[in-house]
């Protein structure tokens, strides 16, 4: 029982830090009271392989329900007539599509992680797993963006079966409608990784890349859009091509799909129906707001020309301020939590202590605040970073904050995010 009881107090505490810390790793977010429900009910103990109505295992007429409702309801949301809901993380999504789409031995282009691009695109990730070969796209320091002219040039001259496109570090939209012209003449598929930006798709206040030519879209559940952690996978495929991606996914890469989450994608599905749109518009004047004030503030904010950011983060170069990696922990001491980031610069060889941070505002606005406390969040970034004012003073001021924004919006039955909901 000791050991119980250790767990317990240790998520116990876990609930209370990030209840009275402020959470801005871009990657992360909190689930709307409803779809949080989902996760303990009885679709956590159930198998289903198969397709809805086409199950290996009896008992699954509830989940199927679940499961047509919420390919429904995604390409509704999307608007495009291929969707899967059964993988379950983002990595795997691309996986999926990687194993679709090419073999091993062919060329897949994409970004290095310097200029943001995720690592299930690189050797060493999903990409390589595949045995695909990677090779990067160039990249424009001037527009913080790929360039495009170069990156044409490369995409005929490699013919790469899978040009794919997104980032981890995502300010700004991409040129898909360029390259994916490019993608056409060498008969490339146009793969594009939203897994940040899904939720501002989603809501209509980023870049719509199936409709600027992309084939699929991959994602994760739960970073902008604000749902269970999972992926999905989303597109205009002819019947072979959908059967083959379907197929990758299960009997591929999953068995189960974890059915709670589902229930929860799918809820989160409904609720972005509803909610979507003023959800992703205020996390866009949110980061821009956010990101105004930290340079105002003496911040050295990427993008100062290009107006910052069009998405949920923003990146500092906090080199002459010590580093990614210090002032990241330094955060964390006044209760802010954001991730050390490579910046664009950057060598990619080099990514443990790398210039920049990455912050992202997309849970703080899931939590009520808007453009006056996030410029107030980015004056105790000032007072921690730059004055090094007592990190437990600063902390003080952060909990003060934090206090009236808790409770989690853009969703039915707003509650509290972070209560621990005992059982015994
Ligand atoms: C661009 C991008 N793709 C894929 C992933 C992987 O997503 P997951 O953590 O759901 O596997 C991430 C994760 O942060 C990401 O940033």
């Amino acid at each position: 029982m000791d050991d119980v009881l250790y767990i317990r107090k240790m998520a116990i505490e876990n609930n209370d830090f990030f209840g009275s810390s402020l959470p801005m790793i871009a990657s992360e977010n909190v689930m709307s009271p409803i779809a949080t429900e989902m996760f303990i009910s009885d679709f956590e103990h159930r198998y289903a392989e198969g397709k809805p109505g086409e199950r290996y295992y009896q008992g699954c007429m509830y989940i199927d329900e679940v499961e047509r409702r919420a390919m429904e309801m995604g390409k509704k949301l999307f608007d495009c007539g291929y969707i899967n809901v059964q993988v379950i993380s983002g990595t795997m999504a691309n996986l999926a599509v990687f194993s679709t789409f090419a073999k091993p031995g062919d060329v897949l282009t994409t970004l290095n992680t310097n200029v943001g691009a995720h690592i299930s695109h690189q050797r060493i990730g999903a990409a390589g797993i595949r045995g695909l070969k990677v090779v990067h796209l160039p990249y424009d320091l001037e527009t913080l963006n790929i360039d495009v002219k170069g990156s044409v040039k490369l995409i005929k001259e490699e013919k790469p079966k899978i040009v794919l496109l997104g980032q981890s570090l995502f300010l700004f939209s991409l040129p898909v409608k360029e390259l994916s012209e490019a993608a056409r003449e060498v008969g490339a598929e146009v793969v594009y990784d939203g897994a940040h930006v899904l939720g501002l798709i989603a809501g209509k206040k980023f870049q719509d890349p199936l409709k600027e030519g992309a084939d699929l879209l991959t994602g994760s559940t739960h970073k902008t859009f604000p749902g269970p952690q999972g992926g999905i996978i989303l597109g205009n495929l002819d019947e072979e091509k959908a059967k083959k991606t379907d197929s990758a996914v299960f009997p591929g890469l999953v068995s189960n799909h974890h059915l709670h989450r589902l229930a929860a994608l799918a809820v989160t599905l409904a609720e972005e129906m509803e909610f979507g749109e003023a959800y992703a518009d205020q996390i866009v004047r949110n980061a821009k707001a956010f990101a105004q004030k930290m340079n105002e503030l003496g911040f050295k904010v990427l993008g100062e020309n290009l107006g910052f950011t069009q998405s949920h983060q923003i990146a500092v170069d906090v080199k002459a301020l010590g580093g990614g990696t210090e002032v990241a922990e330094l955060l964390e001491r006044c209760g802010i939590i954001a991730n050390k980031n490579m910046l664009p610069y950057d060598d990619p060889k080099k990514p443990k202590n790398p210039s920049g941070l990455r912050i992202g505002v997309q849970e703080l606005t899931r939590c009520g605040m808007r453009e006056k406390e996030l410029e107030y969040v980015a004056e105790l970034f000032k007072e921690a970073i730059i004055d090094r004012r007592d990190p437990e003073e600063v902390k003080r001021d952060v909990r003060e904050l934090r206090k009236d924004f808790r409770t989690v919006k853009y969703c039915f039955y707003e509650s509290d995010a972070y209560t621990y909901r005992k059982i015994v």
